[in-house]
């Protein structure tokens, strides 16, 4: 397959908050499951994020990082093609977050805005502690860790990738300056082949002669394609292209997907902490029952009523479940009240039904055997740790800590 981005890697992580519901998989894990086949992927249960708010009652932390890893291969993550693991099961998250913290300023923690939003929202929680405002950083230390290239998150998460990319222009500016760089890069220019080497360094000289930023972005991307440079070959040869220093943490992105705003039961946003959810691997009597009772257009109070499929999260759903003639079956139906409520729920039902059927087959087997599922974790946890001890090396080493 030749695929430019097979051999980008992609990270990305979730609170273990116990059963995920659709809202959850229309919001962040059907994308990771797409994502799964055209990249590298590495995602893990943020087990030590869940203390950061909830420290005081830890009893059923353990119960739900396995609810989460089971939902995530019932929603079709396969070990085969990604790697699944447990945060906590991989010290080197919390090195990397000690020794990140030395160079972190504490004003740059402070102005992100989920820290005093949450902290308002969060009122009954005594949230002033050091692991709280340091959250952001033990994301950046997650991401950092595994030099992804993206970072599949929502909206609200953005700021995160945002500190995490300061964090790694800081470590890489105080760090970055190998002592024998120069040498270190014309030998990686040389192990290119005489070829590429000579394409190298021509692109190198029009862009830092003449400033041709085309030769730039041209050398960059061969530099990318170039499947046999090791990682850190890569990294100092575009800092010896941009006239910089290596950069042993390379600055990820965050990748936007569009995704569906998916309503509760109640027409507010679907979250667990409004009671309005239906899970990943609801009962299909449940899923009709609740269905059933779902808000809709408030100003359709009688059957006779006509009523407006923009102001019903029911409608929302059409969108999401339904193809254009059953949305435009649905939309006609409702201005002319020529169908009822029930009615218009029916295909959603059926949709719904048939979806959460699918993660609950998937989900036997790791509910009946949960060998099946520490297994595919304890295997996640190996292989991230592999590459966490490769970067924690050359962070020691940039850092002058690799004395034994
Ligand atoms: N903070 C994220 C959330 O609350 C979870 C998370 C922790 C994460 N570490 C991460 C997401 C690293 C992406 C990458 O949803
Ligand atoms: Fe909503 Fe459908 Fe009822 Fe219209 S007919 S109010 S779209 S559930």
């Amino acid at each position: 397959m030749a695929n430019p981005s097979q051999n980008a890697r992609v990270l990305s992580g979730m609170r273990p908050t116990g059963q995920l519901h659709l809202g959850n998989y229309h919001g962040a894990l059907k994308n990771w499951v797409d994502l799964q086949y055209q990249y590298e992927c590495y995602f893990f249960v943020a087990d030590w994020h869940a203390l950061t708010t909830g420290y005081e009652d830890t009893s059923k932390l353990e119960e739900n990082v396995w609810e989460v890893v089971i939902d995530w291969l019932a929603a079709g993550l396969n070990p085969g093609a990604c790697t699944i693991f447990l945060q906590s099961r991989v010290p080197e998250h919390a090195e990397l977050h000690l020794l990140l913290s030395m160079i972190t300023p504490l004003g740059w923690l402070e102005r992100v805005p989920t820290y005093k939003d949450q902290q308002e929202q969060l009122r009954e929680k005594d949230l002033a502690t050091y692991g709280f405002l340091g959250y952001p950083l033990l994301q950046s230390a997650d991401i950092l860790l595994y030099r992804p290239k993206y970072i599949p998150v929502g909206e609200d998460q953005i700021a995160h990738v945002e500190i995490t990319r300061e964090v790694a222009r800081r470590f890489n500016h105080l760090y970055g300056r190998e002592p024998d760089f120069e040498a270190k890069a014309e030998k990686a220019v040389k192990n290119l082949g005489a070829k590429n080497a000579a394409l190298y360094r021509e692109l190198r000289r029009a862009f830092q002669e003449q400033g041709d930023a085309t030769a730039l972005d041209k050398a960059r991307s061969f530099l990318e394609k170039n499947g046999r440079l090791t990682l850190a070959d890569r990294e100092r040869l575009l800092g010896y292209l941009e006239g910089t220093g290596r950069s042993i943490l390379p600055e990820p992105d965050a990748m936007l997907t569009a995704t569906p705003k998916v309503p509760g039961l109640d027409g507010r946003k679907m979250s667990k902490s409004y009671a309005n959810t239906i899970t990943l691997r609801e009962d299909p009597d449940q899923v009709a029952k609740k269905l059933k009772t779902m808000q809709t257009d408030p100003a359709r109070v009688r059957r006779t009523d006509p009523g407006d499929p923009e102001k019903c999260p029911v409608f929302d759903l059409h969108r999401m479940y339904s193809p254009p003639d059953v949305q435009q079956w649905a939309a006609n139906g409702c201005r002319t009240a020529g169908i009822g409520c029930l009615e218009c729920k029916k295909p959603i039902v059926d949709a719904v039904v048939a979806e959460v059927t699918t993660f609950r087959a998937r989900a036997q087997e790791y509910v009946e055997q949960p060998e099946l599922v520490r297994g595919i974790v304890a295997e996640g946890c190996e292989k991230a740790r592999e590459t966490a001890r490769e970067t924690m090396n050359d962070v020691r080493e940039a850092m002058g800590l690799a004395y034994r």
